[in-house]
């Protein structure tokens, strides 16, 4: 694959590290941890918030200035990190979480996740990202966001979202970041 990860190293420590940790792991439930995502999905991201396609101002605010090659680069490099186990905070809502995650909702027509997101959570290859040990926080809002269908669009995950409720994806947040 393209992308020379110790390149991307080099940008990420005077410019993503403080939001998205120096190995990928963040600490704040409103920066997504992304290390370990696929890099064809982190590449597919940092374009799309440059083109604006993605909406969030500061994410096109980091992209403005990257180049493709530095896109490469940092997806590349991000790849390559381990991301940390995480544990569900919220206990109470991991069975409802458990059912949407691995069975979906038959009455509603919500799919299992784990048909493209895997039964760990860690993704299909390439464009079905991983999903286990991310912050339950970001999880919900990209599924509000999906849902809305005006900062963040997919064919598959805006059809999904928009056939849940707020409780099951609440639920399904808390149980997906503990996987
Ligand atoms: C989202 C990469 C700098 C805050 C993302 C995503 C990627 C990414 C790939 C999407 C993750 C996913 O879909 O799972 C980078 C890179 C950076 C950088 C390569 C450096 C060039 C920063 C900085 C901040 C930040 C400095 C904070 C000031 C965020 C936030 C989101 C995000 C809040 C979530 C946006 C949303 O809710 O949709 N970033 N990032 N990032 N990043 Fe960054
Ligand atoms: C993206 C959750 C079912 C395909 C995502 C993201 C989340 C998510 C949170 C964003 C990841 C990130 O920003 O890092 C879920 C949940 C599901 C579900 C909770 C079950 C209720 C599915 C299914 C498919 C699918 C069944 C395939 C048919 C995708 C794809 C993306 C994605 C392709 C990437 C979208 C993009 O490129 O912007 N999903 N997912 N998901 N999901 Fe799902």
């Amino acid at each position: 694959a393209k992308g020379d990860p110790a390149k991307g190293k080099q940008i990420v420590d005077t410019v993503c590290a403080a939001c998205h940790g120096v190995d990928g792991n963040s600490v704040a439930a409103a920066n997504p941890t992304i290390a370990g995502q696929s890099q064809q999905y982190l590449y597919s991201q940092l374009k799309a918030f440059k083109t604006g396609e993605r909406k969030n101002p500061t994410m096109l605010g980091m992209t403005a200035g990257l180049s493709d090659d530095d896109m490469h680069n940092l997806a590349a490099y991000f790849s390559q990190q381990k991301p940390k186990d995480r544990e569900a905070a919220d206990k109470a809502l991991l069975p409802l979480g458990a059912k949407i995650y691995r069975v979906g909702n038959p009455a509603s027509h919500v799919p299992a996740c784990m048909a493209c997101h895997g039964p760990a959570g860690k993704g299909l290859p390439e464009q079905f990202p991983r999903v286990g040990s991310q912050h339950a926080g970001y999880i919900a809002k990209q599924l509000a966001d999906f849902k809305a269908g005006a900062d963040r669009k997919n064919l598959m995950m805006t059809d999904i979202a928009g056939r849940m409720t707020d409780a099951e994806m609440k639920a399904v947040a808390e149980y997906i970041s503990g996987l």
